[in-house]
């Protein structure tokens, strides 16, 4: 008799595993709490038009990816790609537009999509997710981004960088469109298939094609037309309103404009986190702002921002950074060059273990420059240089290779707002 296993690019999460999924389930329901969201949880399946509507005819997700079957009762449905369509759907179907807006809406839960298997691609993954229906303010897109980036930090994800972009509303996107059409037009002959249908269809989708001629041609041509440079006054104001809170709320992040997603509905700011580390597939989470959505399901306009997390990836980028803490000796390692510093050298160092941080430095008198590879091998997050002016210290960030000179109670201080 064959074995009956697990459905190709389905897997099982065993004890040993599953106490991580229930960390995240736990960080995931408190954040969410304290930031003042609800959770909602909609049906695994639904009408097939619900998903070809938002996310697009034109997607992977639906040209390719979807689970769709017929019913016994002859009802084309589909197992849910992605969450953000069916939380619409229900806001509409239950007017929750009358309990007041916006609405903040989170959920956690299976989502399927055929796509090929591998390392962070499954066919049924998790998401936990956001959906905030009812409010423009760029203010709310910082703050879903300031929400993940509370959740990664709580689950020790060390290094996170947000990605963000605006492709801007209808008028900024119709002349985008054009531009980038006009460019296409230029590297059609070594366009993928579909690609050329796109260009005349639905040309952003290019931009995230995945077959590797292809985005060679459009990626790595000098003169690919930025979203940003064909912005509305107001979609730009907007952008960069998002930008000054998160510079605020000191968010790392990079514009990165060609950024566009995979699904239609997104309308302005677009942002995702990869996380290092992760091979190929390496975005972690991804969202943006759909203020048209509401509307094209039917329900009055609402404008609506949100995000989803791939839980796997999490899961994976969470392995990767205990995995770095725990090669690593120390910290924080002091370097110091100076002849008549090492007393100096010796109170910083006891004060950072005080701090409670590892912290080691060189006994040896050795250059600066054998220092810094002490401090390299010794894999700590920070090299601590003794400057010549009293109490200043130059401060290295050994895997950005940043430097900054700043006091020593300055440096303290940071680390106790850092997640080392
Ligand atoms: P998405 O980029 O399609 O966006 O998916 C979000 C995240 O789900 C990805 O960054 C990835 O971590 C994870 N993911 C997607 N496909 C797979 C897969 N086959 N295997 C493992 N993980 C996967 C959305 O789903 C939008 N609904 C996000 C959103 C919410 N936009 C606005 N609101």
């Amino acid at each position: 008799m064959s074995k009956i296993q697990a459905i190709k690019g389905t897997y099982d999460i065993l004890p040993g595993d599953v106490e991580t999924w229930q960390e995240i389930e736990c960080v995931v329901r408190e954040v969410m709490n304290v930031f003042g969201f609800n959770e909602i949880r909609t049906p695994v399946f639904e009408d097939t038009s619900l998903f070809a509507r938002s996310i697009g005819e034109d997607t992977d997700i639906v040209g390719k990816e979807m689970y769709t079957f017929i019913d016994k009762g002859n009802r084309s449905l589909t197992l849910r790609p992605e969450g953000t369509a069916s939380v619409v759907r229900s806001f509409i179907e239950h007017a929750m537009d009358q309990r007041g807006l916006p609405q903040k809406l989170w959920y956690m839960g299976p989502m399927f999509r055929q796509e090929r298997p591998q390392k962070g691609r499954q066919r049924q993954f998790h998401q936990f997710g956001v959906e905030v229906i009812g409010s423009s303010s760029a203010m709310v897109d910082a703050e879903v981004i300031v929400l993940f980036d509370a959740i990664s930090l709580r689950l020790g994800l060390d290094n996170r960088t947000f990605a963000i972009n605006s492709i801007g509303g209808d008028e900024s996107r119709m002349s985008y469109r054009d531009a980038l059409t006009s460019f296409l037009d230029t590297v059609e002959d070594r366009l993928c298939g579909d690609c050329q249908r796109r260009k005349t269809t639905n040309p952003l989708r290019v931009l995230d094609c995945k077959v590797p001629g292809c985005r060679e041609a459009v990626h790595g041509a000098e003169n690919l037309p930025c979203t940003v440079d064909y912005l509305t006054e107001d979609d730009r104001d907007h952008f960069e309103k998002v930008q000054e809170q998160l510079t605020a709320q000191s968010i790392s992040y990079t514009c990165d404009y060609t950024l566009v997603r995979g699904l239609d509905y997104y309308t302005g700011t677009v942002f995702e986190m990869h996380y290092e580390g992760l091979g190929a597939q390496s975005a972690v989470m991804g969202g943006g702002r759909y203020d048209r959505l509401v509307g094209q399901l039917g329900g009055k306009d609402h404008p609506a921002v949100g995000f989803a997390c791939g839980m796997e990836r999490l899961v994976m980028a969470m392995n990767a950074a205990q995995q770095s803490k725990s090669s690593r000796n120390v910290q924080v390692y002091v370097v110091n060059a100076l002849a008549d510093s090492m007393v100096r050298a010796m109170n910083y160092l006891q004060a950072i273990r005080g701090a409670g941080y590892t912290a080691d430095m060189d006994f040896m008198g050795r250059s600066m420059k054998a220092q810094l590879k002490s401090a390299s091998r010794s894999g700590a997050m920070f090299a601590v240089i003794i400057e010549p002016e009293e109490d200043m210290v130059s401060v290295r960030d050994m895997e950005k290779s940043e430097q900054n000179t700043m006091s020593f109670r300055e440096f303290i201080q940071i680390m106790g707002n850092s997640e080392l």
